[in-house]
């Protein structure tokens, strides 16, 4: 009921803008209706960095109880390292493709004031039943981290492809448990010298206040330990807003000009200095390692980052989409009339542009519009989309027509 109100309404606001652009432009536009991502040929993000990107990306662990259940904590540090992952789940093509789950530790590291041997383990990441009283979901995902007597037990999961450059991720999540750890959604790009690195963070200090969220283009200090204030904001999320232990949609969105941080869809802080530039890996994790931004944890104490779903939408250096729906067959491909695929890869145009913003099925696009390929010629148009279209969508996006 609720969604067919809404979905009404969003054809009302959507067919003001598909006049609009359709006054002064042949193009031919859709209803924004759901869609796949078989059909879409890139994806338009809202807010203040609003960007075009080329492939979508949703991992839900919402609906996943055949592989729920909390693995007993493994005490010591070498089995914690080589333990096996916890649950098929994490074998299956959707994980595997994605993520890779870490058994790194710091014991080789130079982090100078850890005090603490952190060992991220395969063991603390876990699909858990839903327990709250109004559960929301069946299941999450958890990324947990420890202290025991001899050491803090942490997870990490890294992205395999290695090569986003500039992202919307966004996932519905929570930090739950004791001071002294830190959870954490980020982009990376290592090396060996700090002021190389590359980074985009959003980080919960489990010893903060509820309602303060670190957000930072990295690096925030420098060899000799001065800080960076410009690289780093510790915000305070606006009251009426979820604290960080609370369900939240966190979303943080790495663009070629600055990096901005949402919660439940409220910008909340935007760093155009040191924006990264360069291929970068996305990074979750739970860790601590007794120094200080960490904090200390008490033994046997606990952190947890909890997930529901994750979504990305995103450009990647090692992945060109036109080859990419070649590659996958491309049957039941949109494609412009003249069917000339190699136009599209070489001037990167897009007909078929979808939201993940606008839609009503969490981690299903919706069309926006469909250009059914006309082709703009002659103007020496080589990008996405028509300047009208981008008119149009800037309308979209500041609300002129809702
Ligand atoms: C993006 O669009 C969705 C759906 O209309 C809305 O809930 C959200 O607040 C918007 N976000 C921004 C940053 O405009
Ligand atoms: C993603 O790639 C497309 C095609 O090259 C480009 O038009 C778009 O601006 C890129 N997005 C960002 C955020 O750079
Ligand atoms: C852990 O493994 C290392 C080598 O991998 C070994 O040197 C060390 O003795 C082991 N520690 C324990 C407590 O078993
Ligand atoms: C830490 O990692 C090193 C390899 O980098 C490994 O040799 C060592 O056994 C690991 N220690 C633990 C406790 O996992
Ligand atoms: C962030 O600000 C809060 C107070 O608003 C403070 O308690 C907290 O320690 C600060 N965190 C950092 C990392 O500076
Ligand atoms: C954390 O605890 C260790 C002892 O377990 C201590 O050596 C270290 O100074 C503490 N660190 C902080 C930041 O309090």
């Amino acid at each position: 009921m609720e969604t067919h109100q809404r979905r009404g309404r969003t054809h009302t606001s959507l067919s003001s803008l598909i006049t609009l652009i359709t006054i002064a432009s042949p193009l031919a536009s859709a209803a924004p209706s759901l869609t796949d991502d078989s059909k879409c040929e890139c994806y338009l993000t809202n807010g203040t960095q609003a960007s075009f990107f080329a492939t979508h990306r949703f991992l839900d662990f919402r609906n996943l109880a055949k592989h729920a259940g909390v693995p007993p904590t493994i005490a010591k540090p070498n089995d914690s390292g080589s333990a096996p992952v916890t649950s098929e789940y994490f074998t299956s093509k959707e994980w595997t493709e994605t993520f890779w789950v870490q058994s790194w530790n710091n014991s080789h590291q130079t982090r100078e004031d850890a005090t603490v041997l952190m060992v991220n383990s395969p063991n603390n990441v876990y699909i858990e039943a839903n327990g709250d009283r109004n559960p929301s979901s069946q299941t999450w995902l958890t990324l947990r981290t420890q202290r025991l007597k001899d050491f803090q037990t942490a997870s990490e999961i890294e992205s395999v492809a290695p090569g986003f450059q500039y992202l919307s991720v966004r996932m519905l999540a929570r930090t739950v448990g004791s001071p002294g750890a830190i959870t954490a959604l980020f982009t990376y790009r290592g090396s060996d010298r700090l002021a190389d690195v590359q980074e985009s963070d959003l980080e919960v200090r489990t010893m903060d206040p509820r309602n303060t969220i670190q957000y930072t283009n990295q690096p925030s200090y420098t060899e000799d330990g001065d800080e960076i204030d410009h690289a780093t904001k510790n915000v305070t999320i606006p009251q009426g807003l979820p604290d960080w232990t609370h369900w939240a949609v966190h979303r943080l969105d790495w663009t070629p000009k600055e990096t901005v941080w949402y919660v439940d869809g409220t910008e909340v802080a935007t760093i155009s200095f040191q924006t990264p530039r360069d291929p970068s890996k996305v990074i979750l994790n739970a860790w601590s390692d007794g120094g200080e931004w960490s904090g200390n944890m008490t033994v046997n104490e606990a952190a947890y980052l909890q997930i529901q779903w994750l979504e990305i939408v995103y450009n990647a250096t090692d992945e060109n989409p036109a080859k990419k729906r070649k590659r996958n067959g491309g049957t039941g491909m949109l494609r412009g009339r003249d069917g000339d695929d190699d136009d599209d890869e070489k001037d990167g145009s897009c007909d078929v542009v979808c939201s993940i913003d606008e839609t009503t099925e969490r981690g299903k696009p919706v069309t926006l519009w469909n250009n059914g390929g006309v082709r703009m010629v002659g103007g020496g148009l080589i990008t996405w989309i028509p300047s009208l279209t981008v008119l149009g969508m800037l309308a979209l996006s500041s609300g002129w027509l809702w």
